[in-house]
């Protein structure tokens, strides 16, 4: 776990969009859905960018029987929530690690804005991208990415696995 909060800390600072990286977007988003992609930080974008990639790898391999362009569009989009407080660098250490040593009281406890948006970002995610999408399977992926209770849906299960892994 630590590893991996080291890692991702390690990719926001570094975090570039890329030419291909740009294709890769505009081959899978729509224009509205671009749109509202851009106003992700950069750092969320990157992060976007590579749970996609991950998915592409992983359904080209293994799954043919999952949607993959509505995976695509999920992976991209899930923390599309996020643009309505952009955490920084710092301010997403500061939230993580006040999140696991307070053991998720923050949550409770917590009236600033940034980080409620980092608590909700999947429901209002879903409820910004509801003003411009009518897929509700794309709703539901998007509102549940965060969501562990809800088992047996692979499409779901892939997301979740490649956005920890970003
Ligand atoms: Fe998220
Ligand atoms: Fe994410």
């Amino acid at each position: 776990m630590v590893f991996y909060r080291m890692k991702q800390f390690y990719w926001a600072i570094i975090a570039k969009i890329n030419k291909d990286d740009v294709d890769f977007i505009k081959y899978i988003l729509n224009i509205k859905e671009l749109k509202l992609f851009n106003k992700l930080s950069v750092q969320e974008q990157k992060h976007s960018v590579k749970v996609a990639y991950d998915v592409q790898n992983i359904c080209n391999n293994k799954y043919k029987a999952v949607n993959i362009n509505l995976l695509l569009k999920g992976a991209l989009l899930h923390d599309i929530g996020k643009i309505y407080g952009r955490l920084n660098i710092i301010d997403k250490s500061i939230v993580v690690l006040g999140d696991k040593f307070s053991r998720g009281r923050l949550k409770k406890f917590s009236t600033n804005k940034k980080i409620n948006v980092y608590y909700n970002h999947a429901k209002l995610g879903k409820k910004l991208l509801g003003k411009i999408e009518k897929d509700d399977r794309l709703l539901y992926l998007v509102e549940n990415h965060h969501n562990e209770k809800i088992i047996d849906d692979l499409e779901l299960d892939i997301l979740r696995y490649c956005d920890k892994r970003n």
